[in-house]
């Protein structure tokens, strides 16, 4: 079969030129007049032979055609439209679509591609839709979209997306329309969006983020209309969305308990804001948009008292419509807010609005009969109930206070004096997500200190006195993700405390005096499902193999420690690094195959600012093409080994070495030359190049690189070889232009 097809090929290719339409394909229906075919629902497994040259529209839907190959279309050379979707497609190979340069349509919905590989929609270079919707799509491969220059709207709503990584779009200079709706996004690389220069439009509705990705949304300038609906958003800070030109913005049904009246202060020409279906009892005016006409919080549990008076004044004053309706008190439930007034808006009492809030919270509305005490809240603390946070920090305290309102989640006590923290500290604060115990001077925690604070999510002990956690501290935290320790004084992993709180899977403790990590499965059983670590500025000097045993850790900082080599043995046990800076350690050298048993799925390496003097050609075998960032700022290398098996490398920074600009640097010049991203790296010598950028420098071209040249050569002998051809370039030159 696969012999004959060539021949039937080129027969189709020459007939079709001379008898020209006429024919069609036996399963299709073909329009002459209008050059259409049509092969719908006709279990095709390969594109059917014999579709007509002239051809403009190829409408192949409801097939069974599991692949499309390489050049599968190059004998329709004139389609402007092609309809692929619900063909049980789950790879689309590299160049499948060359020849296509007048496509402007293209539909592969509904069907079963899974990773969307560099290249795979190459020779669609005008292309203006693209449909990628309901695949099964989890990973966008850097260059996927580089060819698209034309591209308008990109589909990818329901697909696997997780995760959008750096420069995930880069090409798409003409995009408009973004739909990444309904995936389950719950992270944002800074650049991921980097190089959508004209997009109006994004779409991220539907997935599951939980802060507004502020950082990546810089780098849309010219969005107008940002979907956000349906994530699970809590709140939005201050100077949340910075974005100058975004008119219309959607965060309804959201989990939004509250957010800044700064939140939209950086996004001055918002119109329409859509906070609907949120958990809003109460907001501030906001600050920043002043053409606001629109702001919709219909679906939110407004409560109508004093406490939203400010915002209905603002409203009136500014002409802003507020939509949406009281929900209590009972005599406002229901009424629309535009038709309060300020006069209705009312509390009692003094202390009124706390008060208020309380009578609500028990969800009582009989309580509004007679006057409530006043809301409970420790002497010299600030409990907003609203918010239901509460503070007393930097007041001095001794001992921590009792007596918070009882739904209080944010609880912040930082700047005291505490010293010690007995066992069972913080009964009634069952419901507390977040506790501040930084800078408290604590030196001691006893076993049982958080005990009933069942919902505690973050912990912050942070630049404390502690030199040790006692086994039992952590005891009765199930929920506990993030565990905060830096700037302490431990000397030792705290893993037997750590094995209490089986959901903590961000650990940071940086700035201790932790000087070894060993063995015996320690993070393993420890914190199993731990995925970042952080180390920095610890006084490590060894890593003994079996210390970093953990299947989850994605995310490893090392940097700023005493390791005088990398702990290569040690790594073998984090299959699942993405991510490990080495930085600022004094290791000079990295010898062959320093990463070899490393994971492979690291993508991000950093190793600046140590001292590293020499790399071996083959220190960075092993690290294949998950590879993206690689940085060894501020070393003292002359030369690198060759890249070009880190096939996607996207960011390489090489700043601050006395690289030489010679033969030996010529592979990454030319790596340099083909993946056409910024390169940081400047040539130290020889002194005519000092100080210009490898990318631009031109001595390159005369490099005599087919002279016989000792290529494994000892550290030494490459240093001496270094000075030595700056001289061999000049002769070159000179040989060159006297041709
Ligand atoms: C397509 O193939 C499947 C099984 O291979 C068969 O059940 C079905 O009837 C076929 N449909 C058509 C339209 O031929
Ligand atoms: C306000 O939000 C509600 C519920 O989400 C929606 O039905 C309504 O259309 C929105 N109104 C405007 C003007 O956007
Ligand atoms: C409200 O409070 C009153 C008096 O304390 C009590 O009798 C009543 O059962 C409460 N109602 C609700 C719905 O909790
Ligand atoms: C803690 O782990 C349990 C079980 O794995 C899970 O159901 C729960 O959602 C986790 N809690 C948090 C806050 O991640």
């Amino acid at each position: 079969m696969g012999l004959f097809r060539p021949a039937v090929f080129l027969t189709i290719l020459t007939l079709s030129s001379t008898i020209n339409a006429g024919k069609c394909p036996k399963p299709c229906r073909c329009d002459d007049a209008k050059r259409t075919v049509a092969c719908v629902g006709k279990n095709l497994t390969e594109i059917p032979l014999g579709v007509g040259e002239p051809t403009l529209k190829l409408d192949l839907k409801r097939n069974n055609l599991q692949m499309l190959p390489r050049g599968a279309f190059l004998h329709t050379p004139h389609l402007t439209h092609l309809s692929l979707q619900r063909c049980g497609v789950v790879m689309v190979k590299e160049g499948a679509f060359r020849g296509l340069g007048r496509v402007v349509y293209l539909n592969l919905a509904y069907n079963k591609i899974d990773i969307l590989y560099q290249e795979s929609f190459d020779g669609l270079s005008a292309l203006k839709e693209l449909r990628l919707d309901h695949n099964l799509i989890e990973e966008i491969r850097p260059g996927a979209f580089a060819q698209l220059g034309f591209l308008n709207t990109l589909t990818l709503a329901h697909n696997h997306l997780v995760y959008i990584p750096d420069m995930a779009f880069q090409g798409l200079q003409n995009t408009k329309w973004l739909r990444l709706s309904f995936n389950s996004l719950n992270n944002l690389a800074a650049e991921a969006f980097a190089g959508l220069f004209t997009l109006r439009r994004l779409s991220l509705d539907h997935n599951e983020l939980q802060f507004f990705p502020t950082q990546t949304m810089t780098r849309l300038p010219e969005v107008k209309r940002l979907e956000l609906s349906y994530n699970p958003m809590t709140y939005l800070e201050e100077e949340s969305v910075w974005m100058g030109k975004l008119t219309h913005l959607y965060l309804d049904h959201s989990s939004l308990q509250d957010l800044s009246d700064q939140a939209f202060s950086q996004a001055g020409l918002l119109v329409h804001v859509d906070l609907g279906h949120n958990q809003l009892r109460c907001l501030e005016p906001l600050s920043g948009p002043a053409k606001l006409s629109v702001l919709n919080l219909t679906g939110n549990p407004i409560h109508c008292n004093c406490r939203v008076r400010r915002l209905k004044e603002w409203a009136t004053a500014g002409g802003v419509e507020l939509l949406g309706a009281c929900a209590g008190p009972a005599h406002l439930s229901d009424e629309p807010l535009q038709a309060v007034t300020s006069m209705d808006l009312r509390c009692r009492g003094g202390a009124e609005a706390l008060e208020e809030q309380e009578g609500e919270s028990d969800g009582n509305i009989t309580a509004t009969a007679k006057p409530k005490q006043t809301a409970k809240c420790p002497l010299d603390c600030e409990c907003d109930t609203e918010a239901h946070h509460a503070s007393c920090e930097s007041r001095g305290l001794n001992k921590v206070p009792r007596g918070f309102p009882l739904r209080t989640q944010l609880l912040n006590l930082r700047g005291n004096h505490f010293h010690f923290i007995p066992a069972r500290s913080f009964l009634g604060a069952g419901h507390v997500a977040s506790l501040h115990l930084d800078f408290c001077k604590i030196h001691e925690i006893e076993a049982g200190a958080f005990r009933p604070m069942r919902n505690l999510v973050y912990l912050y002990l942070s630049d404390n006195d502690l030199t040790s956690l006692e086994p039992k501290a952590l005891a009765g935290l199930p929920q506990l993700v993030y565990l905060h320790l830096e700037g302490n004084r431990l000397t030792q992993f705290p893993g037997a405390a750590l094995s209490l709180v089986p959901n903590l899977s961000v650990l940071h403790l940086e700035r201790n005096a932790i000087s070894r990590l060993e063995p015996a499965g320690l993070l393993a059983s420890a914190a199993p499902s731990l995925m970042k670590l952080y180390l920095r500025g610890n006084a490590i000097g060894g890593i003994a193999k079996g210390a970093l045993n953990s299947a989850n850790i994605e995310t490893l900082h090392l940097d700023a420690n005493r390791l005088t080599r990398v702990p290569s043995d040690a790594l073998t046990d984090t299959p699942n690094l993405v991510e490990l800076s080495l930085s600022q350690n004094p290791v000079r050298w990295l010898g062959p195959e320093t990463f070899q048993e490393t994971s492979h799925r690291l993508q991000r390496l950093y190793m600046n600012q140590m001292g590293l003097e020499e790399m071996s050609k083959e220190a960075l075998l092993g690290l294949g093409p998950h590879l993206k960032v690689l940085t060894v700022r501020g070393n003292q290398l002359k030369t690198l080994p060759d890249l070009s098996p880190l096939s996607g490398l996207e960011m390489i920074d090489l700043r601050d070495n006395p690289l030489v600009c010679d033969r030996d640097l010529l592979p990454l010049r030319r790596w340099m030359e083909r993946v056409k991203s910024d390169v940081l790296a400047t040539c130290r010598h020889p002194l005519e190049l000092k100080g210009q950028k490898v990318m631009d420098t031109n001595v390159f071209a005369t490099c005599p690189e087919s002279t016989a040249s000792p290529t494994e050569m000892d550290p030494a002998g490459r240093a001496a070889a270094g000075l030595q051809s700056a001289r061999a370039k000049t002769k070159a030159r000179k040989a060159r232009s006297t041709q």
